[in-house]
């Protein structure tokens, strides 16, 4: 019998959800990754080489699990971190999500290759709006998504470095899937087979990259992989020089997404960054590169307390999240933790998703005998 949302209690839930209600080309596009997914399947494998030691008799009726991000004072120590496409997860898109991540005072990230403009999102929420930014050869889009972000007051820039050639997604290979998506005779088949997702997505708004459409037509009119947008699309001459131009020309609070090695952290630290997002994409790039969390105490010993770090990838508890505070993290943040909650329920499956967290960090908080998560110390964990 299938169960709905309400039986949804973890990421697994929610993820059984998402593959019942979306079209397999569309799931698959969520849940791939490159290759072998090896780094894929590690991100989240690698919380499991750490166990955390509790403390008890702490007096923890009252706890707080709020952190301080770039400035910003967020409900929860996770947010949600930017992702493409999201109208065709779920009508609601973008919208469903900024509204779940603002009823839990999150941050919620939009991406370049967003499906709702920067403009509406901006006057749908007022909790802080991170604008991630995709550094295209085309310098007059570039210019133009700048301007929309500061029109729109986004709070926050963040830059993807991690994509200036397409990962090796071989389910989309196999699938066919593109944006928008194709229409094969083998991929009707697929979105006939999820009545409810064909007719949301043909009978209504039509679908469209909201950032992107005036400047270029692959992704809205054009259909196009995933791979094949970044590889062609984007400059792959980008370097530091560029970075630096362009935190000089947003001017405001300044991120760097995909960043793994100490090196790269220092040189963001040098460049006057206010955070780093440690991120491999998801395992969707390189496949065979470190987790997030393996790298994490690299980086807090060559940067901690001179840049925030953000552990970007493979939290599927509340537990992943302490222990990567533990660590030093100064928040987390994740794709996939909503993105099939988006596709098994819009909006209100984004809700579910960020509420099991919540209760699950509120929770563990408890069992740790932690009050604050800024008690959290490394010696609170034990590697195996
Ligand atoms: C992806 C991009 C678009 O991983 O973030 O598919």
């Amino acid at each position: 019998m299938p169960r709905g949302l309400k039986h949804c209690h973890n990421f697994a839930d929610l993820r059984d959800l998402a593959r019942r209600r979306l079209p397999g080309p569309i799931f698959h596009y969520i849940d791939g990754a490159a290759e072998d997914e090896t780094t894929y399947r590690r991100n989240t494998a690698a919380f499991e080489q750490y166990d955390l030691v509790p403390n008890v008799l702490a007096g923890v009726a009252d706890i707080d699990m709020s952190v301080e991000v770039m400035g910003f004072k967020l409900g929860l120590p996770i947010f949600c971190s930017p992702t493409a496409l999201q109208r065709l997860f779920h009508h609601e898109g973008e919208r469903g999500v900024a509204l779940a991540a603002e009823k839990y005072q999150t941050l919620f990230g939009v991406s370049s290759l967003g499906t709702v403009s920067l403009q509406e999102i901006g006057e749908l929420i007022d909790t802080p709006k991170m604008f991630q930014f995709y550094f295209h050869k085309d310098r007059a889009l570039n210019a133009a998504m700048l301007a929309m972000a500061k029109a729109a007051r986004f709070d926050i820039l963040t830059l993807t470095v991690d994509t200036i050639t397409g990962g090796n997604r071989e389910r989309d290979l196999r699938t066919g899937f593109t944006s928008p998506p194709r229409l094969t005779p083998g991929s009707f088949f697929e979105f006939m087979r999820k009545p409810s997702w064909a007719l949301n997505y043909f009978l209504r708004e039509k679908f469209e990259l909201a950032q992107l459409k005036d400047h270029v037509g692959e992704g809205s009119n054009i259909a196009i992989s995933v791979g094949d947008y970044f590889s062609s699309m984007l400059d792959q001459s980008m370097d530091w020089d560029d970075v630096a131009a362009l935190q000089q020309s947003w001017g405001g609070k300044f991120c760097l997404k995909g960043i793994m090695s100490p090196a790269d952290a220092r040189r963001a630290v040098e460049l006057g960054a206010d955070a780093i997002m440690i991120s491999n994409h998801g395992g969707r790039q390189l496949d065979g590169s470190r987790s997030p969390f393996d790298q994490l105490e690299e980086i807090v010993q060559a940067v901690g307390g001179q840049i925030e770090i953000i552990l970007d990838g493979g939290i599927q508890r509340g537990t992943h999240i302490l222990k990567a505070m533990a660590l030093g993290a100064t928040a987390c943040s994740g794709g996939r933790m909503y993105l099939y909650a988006l596709g098994a329920g819009g909006g209100a499956g984004v809700e579910k998703a960020l509420g099991n967290l919540s209760a699950e960090i509120e929770r563990d908080m408890k069992l740790m005998g932690i009050k604050r998560l800024n008690e959290l110390t490394p010696d609170m964990l034990r590697r195996r």
